[in-house]
């Protein structure tokens, strides 16, 4: 280990010895520098600046079609891929380049041409796949272009609403969480909850809040044609997509999408109310759990899902935290602040958090009835 001892410094400090607002000269002795830690430091933060290019780089292959043209085609060359997508040359070649180098594409040097190998065009293309990832990409990107006003916002300590942010967030937010529930929401999910799949397809009322652009609703709406849903959100321009979603699913007969805070929402009597990614950004999450409690009828079931998270910050540092952690600082957290109360739990609130807000609200069971490596499941009832 190459190490040298870096500088000597001076700091003032205020002790507890001398009277109040005193301080004091302390010199601080410098730590040894390991260099090799440092310099692995720096080519770590090299990969990780080609990776938040990249969150551009991969939304820009999905709207302009990239990746779709390159799935199942057999080796291109730049010039290929841009003719099939009506996009410019040159850009296309820097933009292969990146994505060869990124392990997104492999690149043959003998021909110079660009494969997207299966795995890749299945993650990159397949919308009905719960390994797709542009949405992801696509509402990380949205978080970045809007992180302007958050770092703005942390200096006075105000929140910055759901509503405020960038249509990539809202749509990158729908195209992110669809492929899981997808996957896991009528399979899965719904049937981990007592006695709830019965009663959805006997016909049951059923309230989705928080429900954004209605992936959940209309899925849940398509599954269980004798029921009926109310979608509710606060942010009208969400609530407008979602009707929109709901005439393109066939579905709209059943489903009435209203705005809404979770707090004020105004039905009764519903076998099952639902919260998808949501209690945690609302400013008031013991009031709509209140609320709901309210809204129930009496052998009802809430279910909440929330972000996957320990319950202690050690818990959570690991790639899963991180991105929840980072998506919390630039959404979750400001869009709570932004909201009475402002509780902020944060999108790493962890299983005991959630506990509390419910039980707050009146709610005398609660258990954990299904995880995966991004969300958990709750059931609350009175
Ligand atoms: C992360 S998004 C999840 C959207 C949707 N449930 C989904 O799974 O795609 C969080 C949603 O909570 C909504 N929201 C935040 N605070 C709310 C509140 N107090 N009442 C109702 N909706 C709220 C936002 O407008 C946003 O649509």
């Amino acid at each position: 280990m190459r190490s040298r001892p870096s500088r000597r410094t001076i700091e003032l400090v205020t002790t507890n010895d001398l009277e109040e607002g005193k301080e004091m000269a302390r010199v601080v002795e410098p730590a040894a520098l390991d260099e090799q830690k440092l310099e692995q430091f720096v080519f770590r933060a090299v990969d990780e600046v080609g990776a938040a290019l990249n969150a551009a780089l991969v939304v820009m292959g999905d709207k302009l079609g990239l990746y779709r043209a390159l799935a199942g085609a057999g080796s291109l060359s730049p010039a290929d891929l841009a003719a099939r997508t009506g996009t410019a040359e040159r850009y296309v070649r820097e933009w292969l380049n990146a994505q060869a180098a990124g392990g997104y594409v492999d690149y043959d040097p003998a021909t110079g041409r660009y494969t997207l190998p299966p795995e890749q065009a299945v993650a990159l293309t397949d919308e009905a796949s719960p390994a797709y990832l542009p949405g992801f990409f696509q509402i990380a990107l949205g978080s970045v272009l809007d992180s302007p006003r958050i770092t703005q916002a942390a200096r006075s300590g105000e929140g910055l609403g759901w509503h405020e942010h960038g249509h990539d967030v809202h749509e990158g937010c729908e195209r992110f969480f669809r492929p899981g529930y997808n996957a896991n929401l009528v399979s899965t999910w719904l049937p981990a909850l007592d006695g709830v799949v019965a009663k959805l397809e006997r016909g049951a009322r059923v309230a989705d809040l928080g429900c954004g652009h209605g992936a959940s609703t209309i899925l849940m709406a398509q599954a269980f044609p004798q029921s009926t849903f109310v979608g509710s959100d606060y942010h009208e321009g969400s609530i407008d997509t979602a009707r929109t979603r709901a005439e393109q699913g066939g579905v709209a007969d059943r489903v009435r999408f209203e705005t809404a805070s979770a707090a004020a929402h105004s039905g009764r009597d519903y076998d099952l109310v639902t919260m998808f990614d949501c209690l945690h950004d609302m400013g008031d999450p013991v009031g709509a759990a209140r609320r709901v409690h309210h809204a129930l009828a009496p052998d009802g079931t809430w279910m909440i899902v929330e972000p996957a998270a320990g319950d202690r910050v050690e818990d959570n540092l690991n790639p899963v935290g991180r991105a929840y952690y980072g998506f919390s600082t630039l959404l979750c957290t400001p869009a709570s602040l932004s909201q009475e109360v402002g509780l902020a739990l944060g999108a790493q609130a962890g299983e005991a958090r959630i506990r509390e807000v419910v039980e707050a609200a009146g709610f005398t069971r609660f258990r954990r009835v299904a995880e995966t490596p991004f969300n958990l499941v709750f059931e609350a009832r009175s």
